[in-house]
């Protein structure tokens, strides 16, 4: 058997990836890249994957989310700001209801490779590469902007590293404030028509601080009353990118990728003989894996077997993204099967991947209730095999989109070009986030 390197997944077969035209160049950034400091630290890393392991042992909850792609245009602290206090409210709602702490895991600060179903985009006759993500090549529909360019990891790594230091900021300094809760997203608030539920938990939370603070237990001596943590993650798809930021930490002698807290596997690229498996058995992050519909269960058990050999709780999460139609039919065998074979995973759903489709105006969109059922057919099948539905994972923001349809708002197809921000899929809006937050917490109350 082979010696597990960063690099030693260079070695397999790869999918998904860029050729890029200069070789010399690439390696210029790969190297530059290699020196410069790990984005996040292996102490924090091992933090996240014990809160993971709590979440395995069904203790915990695990909330996901943030942009399908992040842009290096839409780059700024509002949109920060306004994704990270959605993601907060939402684990607010989820942890009234689920009785429970709630894992919050950020796509964030990280998360522009994408993987493509078609090499080629094709508008009005003229084919072009298809865009892969910010840190690959160019959004604009022109032949310059679609070659792949190397420099792209920098600027990749630098928006990383900033979005990070804003994300720590806020989850210290005041922002993740439980007394602050109910002045977050007051337009949902205002004109929702769940806002007697909304206003009453808000006021029943304010009235358990108020008899902490009685009791003494305030802000000033309890930090987990004004602070959070918030963990990062995304696709780790670039493995180049990957590579560079993989370190050796000295306390332990272990490899992490230093690129987030967690990163997964997408759905396109998990073959057991292929690159990124590869490069996923040596890294001790916390990882996940996408699961599609078109899973087996022989093949998901080689899988787990790969990337846990230990059966370690915590180490991988199983990310599925059936569609609500199929999830029915495909999820019960698999969540037997593991199961059955006593394997350690979160199981956590991706309500969003399973649901595109493309609308009469030619949006790439998702529909609000079809999101919704599979979130509840997931809770559904893991309550009727007894197992644990421990996790969402969404594609969402804190701006007011119109890119998923349905909602207490009832976003139409035509209304989907009134904010249709995307680069990639459609996410769900934060009034959207909110709802769905409502709307799952009986579900999420049952499973505990
Ligand atoms: C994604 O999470 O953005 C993604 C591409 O998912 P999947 O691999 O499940 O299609
Ligand atoms: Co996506």
């Amino acid at each position: 058997m082979n010696q597990w390197s960063p690099s030693s997944w260079r070695s397999k077969p790869i999918l998904q990836q860029p050729t890029y035209p200069d070789q010399a160049a690439l390696n210029r950034v790969e190297t530059e890249l290699a020196k410069y400091p790990p984005l996040v630290f292996a102490a924090e890393i091992r933090d996240l994957k014990s809160q993971l392991a709590n979440v395995a042992q069904e203790n915990a909850f695990l909330l996901q989310g943030g942009d399908c792609a992040e842009s290096f245009n839409q780059f700024n602290a509002p949109k920060i700001r306004d994704t990270f206090k959605t993601l907060l409210q939402m684990a607010v709602v989820l942890t009234f209801s689920g009785q429970c702490p709630i894992v919050k895991v950020a796509r964030m600060a990280g998360q522009y490779a994408k993987p493509r179903s078609a090499d080629m985009e094709t508008i009005n006759g003229v084919s072009l590469p298809s865009y892969r993500g910010d840190i690959i090549n160019g959004f604009d529909f022109t032949p310059e902007a679609r070659i792949p360019d190397p420099q792209r990891m920098l600027t990749a790594y630098n928006q990383s590293a900033a979005t990070l230091n804003l994300l720590r900021a806020f989850a210290q300094g005041g922002l993740a404030d439980l007394h602050e809760v109910n002045r977050w997203n007051m337009s949902f608030v205002d004109a929702n028509p769940l806002k007697d539920q909304y206003k009453s938990m808000a006021d029943q939370i304010h009235q358990s601080l108020l008899f902490m603070e009685t009791c003494g237990i305030t802000a000033k001596n309890t930090p987990a009353i004004s602070e959070t943590s918030l963990f990062t993650s995304h696709e780790a798809l670039l493995l180049s990118y990957e590579e560079a930021l993989t370190r050796k930490d000295t306390l332990t002698g272990l490899w992490y990728d230093c690129s987030a807290h967690m990163v997964w596997i997408g759905e396109r690229t998990r073959q057991l003989d292929h690159a990124h498996i590869e490069y996923f058995k040596g890294i001790n992050n916390p990882v996940g894996i996408k699961v599609g519909p078109t899973m087996d269960p022989e093949e998901l058990i080689r899988l787990i077997d790969a990337v846990n050999p230990e059966n370690e709780p915590g180490r991988l999460t199983l990310i599925t993204r059936m569609g609500a139609d199929k999830l029915p039919e495909k999820l019960p065998a698999l969540v037997r099967k593991v199961k059955e074979e006593g394997k350690q995973v979160v199981w956590s759903s991706d309500p969003m991947h399973g649901n595109t489709f493309s609308a009469s105006s030619g949006y790439k969109t998702r529909n609000f209730d079809a999101i919704l059922s599979e979130l509840r057919g997931f809770f559904a099948v893991h309550k009727a095999e007894g197992t644990y539905a421990g996790g969402i994972h969404l594609e969402m923001t804190g701006q007011h989109v119109t890119e998923c349809t349905g909602g207490a708002y009832d976003i139409s197809d035509d209304d989907l070009s009134t904010a249709y921000q995307t680069q990639c899929d459609p996410r769900l809006n934060a009034d959207q986030v909110l709802e769905m937050a409502f709307l799952i917490s009986e579900s999420l109350k049952d499973a505990r």
